[in-house]
């Protein structure tokens, strides 16, 4: 289990642990993005990043636990698995069985999922695009997929169309979410035959695995906005697509790490940090490599 640590200390004070659980995970920029709130916010803590699959999780977390870890995030592939370890769970959460934030509560955990709050403002607040009544094509079916939607849906939009290359569980998602009128699925052969979209989300992992989508220009126009959920290199290949398809708005989803990060520390620490100045060092750290 590697773990590694971004410290904020200050003398004299009581420092709170937070992590990362996920596999892989030395790619993390989330214990860069806490401990720049950490700093802005006046507190302090520590954040780390460990290297936990599913086999490894449960004992991981118990072990964060009984050294004091207070709250933690779960990522790829952890995020299904650690709803199961959940006392309470939100109100996002429990509509998809999907976690990203664990808090310590009484002898357990409370689950919530920020992630699609976190896309939802990065769409609409930072970089002012109205998300209602737009027709949104998700690819993917994953747990990344689950945590957002609900979000979506919340923001207005007018339907979800799911297509992924298993296609049962695209069904499965939908059927869990239980909107038929507004989230829908589709056969990923049947893609040419349905014309533009006003939102492409990619939620799929290919990226990371770089794997190229086979998508046909046919689904974007113009006005389309091009968003993936991973950020820096894995989101490469869907950007590029989404600019040769002649996209305006091509996005990834930097923005929607900050911003679900600053919903977790807004759960952990009753405080709303500024998202911009972080939002933009993590731009500088990405084009860094
Ligand atoms: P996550 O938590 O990141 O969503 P996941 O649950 O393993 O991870 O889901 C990964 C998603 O990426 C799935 O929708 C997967 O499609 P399958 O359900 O068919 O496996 C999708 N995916 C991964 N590689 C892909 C590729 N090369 N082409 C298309 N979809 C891919």
């Amino acid at each position: 289990m590697a773990e590694t640590t971004t410290p904020v200390y200050q003398p004299g004070v009581i420092v709170k642990r937070y992590a990362v659980f996920g596999q892989p995970i030395g790619h993390s920029r989330s214990p860069f993005i806490h401990a720049r709130f950490g700093e802005q916010c006046g507190i302090a803590l520590t954040y780390s990043a460990i290297d936990a699959g599913s086999g490894t999780f449960p004992s991981a977390l118990e072990a964060f636990a009984a050294g004091g870890g207070r709250g933690a995030n779960v990522t790829l592939p952890l995020k299904g698995l650690a709803a199961t370890f959940c006392a309470e769970l939100g109100v996002h959460a429990r509509r998809t069985g999907v976690v990203n934030t664990l808090t310590r509560v009484t002898g357990g955990w409370r689950g919530n999922n920020t992630d699609g709050v976190g896309l939802v403002k990065d769409i609409a607040d930072r970089h002012r695009i109205d998300l209602r009544g737009r027709r949104v094509l998700m690819i993917g079916a994953g747990g990344a997929v689950a945590g957002v939607l609900p979000a979506l849906l919340d923001a207005g939009v007018a339907h979800i169309t799911l297509v992924n290359r298993t296609p049962e569980r695209a069904d499965e998602l939908s059927d869990r979410i239980g909107e038929p009128a507004r989230v829908r699925t589709l056969y990923w052969a049947d893609l040419p035959n349905t014309g533009a979209y006003d939102c492409i989300i990619n939620g799929t992992s290919a990226g990371q695995l770089r794997e190229p989508l086979q998508l046909p220009f046919s689904i974007a126009a113009p006005r389309t906005l091009c968003y993936d959920l991973s950020y820096g290199r894995a989101a490469v290949d869907f950007l590029a697509w989404g600019r040769a398809a002649g996209c305006e708005h091509v996005l990834d989803g930097a923005g929607m790490l900050v911003e679900q990060a600053a919903e977790s520390f807004h759960v952990w620490h009753g405080v709303r940090p500024d998202t911009e100045p972080v939002y933009q060092a993590l731009k500088r750290d990405l084009e860094r490599g």
